[in-house]
């Protein structure tokens, strides 16, 4: 079994379950926290949007010009670290992954 670490707005850190196949987001949503994701992964409204732990965020598929745009409209942007989680979709390699919820905008 995979998991990832998630920590919260409010800074509570808890480990979850991950399944490949499923986007970050999906997990991220379906354990519970407070994700919107608005438009359901289509990479239209960054209300998916978090902070990658900075030992993670070259092991990850590179953000296409689409998801980064948009990620950047985001007061919380921050280059490198900034992903839009529903458009990585979750592998084994990714086991022991880290990210942080971006603040509400
Ligand atoms: S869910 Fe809307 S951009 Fe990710």
């Amino acid at each position: 079994m995979s998991t990832i670490t998630v920590t919260d707005r409010e800074g509570v850190t808890q480990e979850i379950e991950a399944s490949e196949g499923m986007s970050l987001m999906e997990i991220v949503r379906d354990a519970g926290f407070p994700i919107e994701a608005i438009c359901g992964g289509q990479c239209a409204c960054a209300t998916c949007h978090c902070l990658i732990d900075e030992t993670w965020t070259d092991k990850l598929p590179a953000a296409d010009s689409d998801e980064i745009e948009l990620a950047e409209t985001s007061d919380y942007f921050e280059p490198g670290r900034s992903r839009l989680t529903c458009q990585i979709n979750f592998e084994a390699s990714m086991d022991g992954l880290k990210l942080t919820i971006a603040p509400e905008e």
